[in-house]
């Protein structure tokens, strides 16, 4: 594929013609950032020089984007004689073929013309796509087992809670799904727009409550797989971040089932960042630490080195912490940390209910008693959280 032209109407053809995996020259004396960006890794070859007729030689298929009407005309007379089609970015009256509006789900691909109006094209693309993804249009070959296709697992990390933080992947394969496994911290509304047919298994966990074992949870992702079904397991945040979401990968593996991961928005970095907390702050935190609060310090099942995370300078998030505040804060300030180190508690991250609670290390566990602050719940230790109330 030539390209002739390197500015932004050029860079957009080239994205399109790289995701469908062509090997594409651009010929033009100047190129954007973006484009100059794709040459050194080898994903496309710059010709850094104006057009010349002899330019589409073997070429497959040929874009006039520059901005000078005389060469794009140049091109698509050459691109005709050679029988090449040409793409006019300029005038689509005058090109051999005309670029759909394109959108991808998976490996099915939707291509929409708007009878010469781009905007009307685009606008029609991304309902389909969209309703693909919510599950509004169903992908019925996709669904159907009996249609060949084994069965499979998706590990779909759902973000803290609201809907809206689900990746586009992640969504796509809920629609898809014939069996949702999911948490309780995963985004619930996903499930609602489920059809009948979809099986969906409540895998709670409830802290101190009910509880399904890892155990039943690995297996019958494994038996509904096996039985040829789509199937989703839908967790809170990430899958990897205290997410047991490994030893469900490698249930899978281990009986041959076909697993794909999706990551999640971890409450870890995205419920702190609801509350205007960042993680990090150039010129005041080059670190942070996210840890697991489930044991507090000294519990014979702690992995956590305390002592090294009391002398830490940088932010310090704490999950699963809510009973064992109290400890924890105790062993940050015995270890180094300054008591008065400002704390931000975020409960319900991203849900109506979501409140933000700010304390010190010293007065964190009387606080959460004061609050009646329950899990789920991140807290956060270190001079980021003084940086929100700034805003
Ligand atoms: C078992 S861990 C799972 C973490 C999850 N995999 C993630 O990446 O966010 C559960 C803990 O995550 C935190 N958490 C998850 N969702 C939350 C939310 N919406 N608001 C506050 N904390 C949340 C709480 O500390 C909760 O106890």
């Amino acid at each position: 594929m030539v390209v002739v032209g390197g500015g932004s109407v050029a860079h957009r053809r080239v994205a399109g013609l790289l995701e469908a995996r062509a090997r594409v020259t651009v010929v033009s004396p100047e190129v954007t950032p973006a484009l100059e960006a794709l040459v050194e890794p080898g994903s496309l070859t710059w010709v850094a020089r104006r057009y010349q007729p002899g330019d589409l030689d073997g070429a497959w298929y040929a874009v006039a984007a520059t901005d000078d009407p005389a060469v794009n005309a140049a091109v698509a007379e050459e691109a005709e004689r050679l029988r090449v089609f040409c793409a006019r970015a300029d005038d689509r009256s005058a090109s051999s073929v005309w670029t759909p509006a394109v959108g991808r789900q998976g490996d099915l691909v939707v291509g929409v013309h708007g009878g010469g109006d781009p905007q009307r094209a685009v606008g029609v693309r991304d309902a389909v796509v969209a309703g693909l993804t919510d599950g509004s249009i169903r992908d019925r070959a996709a669904r159907s087992p009996e249609g060949g296709r084994a069965g499979s697992v998706v590990l779909v990390g759902g973000g803290p809670g609201d809907p809206g933080l689900v990746t586009v992947r992640g969504q796509q394969a809920v629609a898809q799904a014939d069996v949702v496994l999911a948490d309780h911290l995963a985004p619930q509304s996903l499930l609602a727009s489920l059809p009948p047919e979809v099986e969906v298994i409540d895998a709670s966990k409830l802290p101190r409550g009910r509880s399904m074992a890892q155990e039943q949870i690995n297996a019958l992702l494994v038996e509904r797989a096996l039985a040829g079904k789509r199937v989703v397991r839908l967790k809170g945040g990430d899958p990897f971040v205290f997410g047991r979401g490994m030893e469900e990968l490698e249930a899978c593996v281990a009986a041959g089932v076909p697993v794909e991961v999706v990551p999640g928005v971890t409450s870890a970095i995205g419920v702190p960042g609801l509350a205007g907390i960042p993680v990090t702050h150039r010129g005041l935190t080059h670190e942070f630490v996210v840890v697991s609060g489930h044991v507090p310090p000294g519990h014979p099942q702690s992995l956590v080195d305390w002592t090294a995370l009391g002398r830490l300078r940088g932010t310090v998030v704490v999950l699963m912490g809510v009973d064992t505040a109290g400890a924890i804060a105790a062993a940050l300030v015995e270890h180094g940390r300054a008591p008065q180190t400002p704390v931000a508690v975020i409960a319900d991250g991203s849900t109506p209910t979501q409140r933000v609670v700010r304390t010190t290390l010293t007065g964190l566990a009387a606080t959460l008693a004061d609050e009646g602050i329950r899990p789920p719940a991140v807290w956060v230790v270190g001079d980021v959280v003084g940086l929100a109330p700034q805003l």
